[in-house]
């Protein structure tokens, strides 16, 4: 959550600062601020409530001249969204700014010890905590310490921070420090110039070359250079990586909205995929750093997917992905029970941890957790080198490309993908997929990027889902049912329309509607059915009959020549006909237009859905 960009160089830093926020946004968007050393030494801070556009306001107004700060991108935690709890916060003598990303769990007990030292607070944030401690421990330790001062506050905090530090006695470098699963902390190392972010589309832009730091790790950025270290006090050269995302992967482009973007990229995000993976010819998947070999893969007894959100409903359908191809049995679980359940692992289970971000904080612990039990550890993941990415023994990479819109959608049909890539490698490795059945269900993958493709043309030149929303805007609680492959697709499609249109809904298993939720339906509540024509279709067509019986409406995923689903429905979302593992990948698009669709019809902010963050890096 939150988002920090700084910069050191020579270049006015306000501007940057701004843009790279502006990147950041994703993030958190409730207050934003920066601190800024101006050409007078001193610290120069500015602070707005709500969006980055007031900060802007702000600067605009009261501009800032400098070539050293640090901005902030807030989502709350600790306090309202104000602009006396946006940060940065500083020190009663303005000698100290500072940004987190993070959570001071022990901010009650440090905030009692400061008051009694004789601190006062401003803010109601754990944050205020940290400046404070910082300003004690630089004027109680050596002289003139500023990283030994950042050292002695990280080591008092508890739970996870990311931390910039900008100080006035200190006016050529930021320090940027991580402790805990806190967010990336992604360093940026130019020609003259450094700069640190908490994730890469805010310095994209500028530089190619980035360190990312781990917990525990602090980097002191001048102009000249960057030097690295740990809480312990250590010194030592990092390797960078060099990111290959171009800035424009980052733009919004000709779209009106990141979501709207990613939706209708989903051709090309799935052909990069797909992309040095399909073996046409040899009929199999390539994948680089599965993290198993075929003795691994042939002993393991149990697979476990963790993941929240959006995510965790991939895993819903990586279950009988591997299942079924690979024939060994899956749990799936959400991060966030799972971490604090003390599940049952062994060196024959394969965790398989799904997350767009990377930086989930549940997730990550979940990953922790599965490699104190010493079980083998896979992360599907969009960004690469991020923290899950770098912890886990076996990694793919979704190469879905940045994804901006907090409403995750190219993510999800890319994570979808690399799990079907997953289970026939693992059904390759322990021989339990014959030779026809990979043939065909490789040959359909390259398939899939088309189909998309043109699932998308169709809806973009029919304008349909613009005309759905005009109808359903007005409900106010939407079903969706699905059975077998496509009940993950009932609870993403559902999960998509309450993120961002803020109607309720809920996803279920069709089968479950007589044991309960068949009694919500009247005219009032619209159904929307998952009615492929796969192995459970005559049983869909059922379900639908019996919400029609009470008078329900129903909107059907089907095939455009399927006359008597056609009929039976309300409204029909077509999708092509494939093959019945492609099928959920794609049957899940016609619902993201529709939720995108419906939130632009009641006027919801698409990108900026109130109270959500696009990284959870919290608890
Ligand atoms: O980055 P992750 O995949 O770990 O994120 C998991 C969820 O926070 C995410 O999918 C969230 O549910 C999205 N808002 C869904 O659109």
């Amino acid at each position: 959550m939150c988002g920090i960009m700084g910069y050191v160089g020579p270049r006015a830093v306000a501007p940057l600062v701004l843009n790279g926020l502006q990147q950041l946004e994703y993030r958190g968007y409730d207050s934003a601020g920066m601190a800024v050393i101006g050409a007078d030494g001193e610290l120069h801070i500015r602070r707005a409530e709500g969006k980055l556009v007031n900060l802007r306001t702000v600067v605009e107004h009261s501009p800032v001249v400098g070539c050293v700060g640090v901005g902030h991108t807030r989502w709350a935690t600790h306090g309202p969204p104000s602009e006396r709890n946006a940060h940065p916060h500083i020190s009663p003598d303005q000698e100290f700014a500072v940004v987190q990303n993070g959570i001071v769990e022990n901010f009650a007990e440090l905030r009692t010890r400061l008051r009694e030292l004789g601190y006062a607070f401003a803010s109601d944030t754990d944050t205020e905590t940290i400046v404070h401690l910082l300003h004690y421990h630089y004027h109680n330790g050596s002289d003139a310490d500023l990283e030994g001062a950042v050292r002695a506050t990280l080591a008092e905090l508890r739970g996870p921070s990311a931390v910039v530090v900008v100080s006035r006695a200190h006016p050529g470098q930021l320090i940027a420090a991580r402790v805990g699963n806190a967010g990336g902390v992604a360093i940026g190392l130019g020609a003259g110039e450094s700069m640190v972010a908490s994730d890469l589309p805010a310095i994209v832009e500028h530089v190619r070359e980035v360190v990312y730091l781990e917990s525990g790790e602090f980097a002191v950025l001048t102009a000249a250079g960057v030097e690295f270290g740990n809480l312990a006090g250590d010194r030592y050269a990092k390797q960078p990586v060099t990111v290959d995302w171009s800035p424009e992967a980052v733009e919004r482009g000709p779209y009106d909205h990141f979501m709207q973007k990613e939706i209708y990229e989903q051709a090309q995000s799935l052909t990069d995929t797909l992309r040095g993976r399909l073996d046409l010819a040899g009929a199999t998947v390539r994948l680089e750093k599965l993290g198993l070999d075929r003795s691994q893969a042939a002993k393991l007894e149990r697979v476990v997917i963790t993941a929240c959100g959006t995510s965790y409903y991939a895993g819903l359908l990586g279950k009988h992905y591997i299942e079924r191809l690979a024939r060994i049995p899956v749990e799936v679980d959400y991060a966030g029970e799972f971490r604090y359940r003390d599940p049952v692992l062994s060196p024959n289970t394969l965790v398989i941890a799904i997350t767009q971000s990377g930086e989930t904080a549940d997730t990550l612990a979940a990953i922790e957790e599965a490699q104190r039990q010493d079980a083998h550890t896979l992360a599907i993941v969009n960004v690469v080198n991020s923290q899950a990415a770098r912890l886990c023994a076996g990694v793919v990479p979704m190469q879905a490309g940045p994804e901006i819109g907090v409403a995750s959608t190219k993510a999800f049909t890319s994570s979808l993908t690399c799990l079907l890539m997953v289970a026939v490698a693992l059904g390759e490795l322990r021989a339990t997929l014959d030779d026809a059945q990979r043939t065909a269900l490789v040959a359909e993958m390259g398939r899939l990027p088309g189909l998309a493709g043109g699932l998308l043309e169709e809806a973009r030149k029919s304008g349909r889902y613009a005309q759905l929303a005009q109808t359903y805007a007005r409900y106010h609680n939407f079903l969706y049912i699905g059975r077998g492959l496509h009940y993950a697709i009932a609870r993403e499609g559902a999960l998509k329309l309450k993120e961002i249109s803020y109607i309720h809904a809920e996803g279920y298993p069709a089968g479950e509607m007589k044991h309960g939720p068949i009694a919500l339906i009247e005219p009032n509540m619209p159904t929307v059915a998952l009615c492929v024509q796969d192995r459970v279709y005559d049983k869909m067509l059922s379900q639908v009959q019996q919400v029609k019986a009470r008078n329900g409406l129903v909107l059907a995923v089907g095939h455009a020549d399927d006359a008597l689903l056609a009929e039976m429905v309300d409204a029909l979302l077509p999708v092509p006909r494939c093959n019945e593992f492609i099928m959920p990948i794609l049957a899940v698009i016609p619902l993201q237009i529709f939720a995108y669709e419906m939130a632009l019809q009641r006027g919801a902010d698409v990108d900026q859905p109130r109270n959500l963050a696009k990284s959870v890096t919290v608890e």
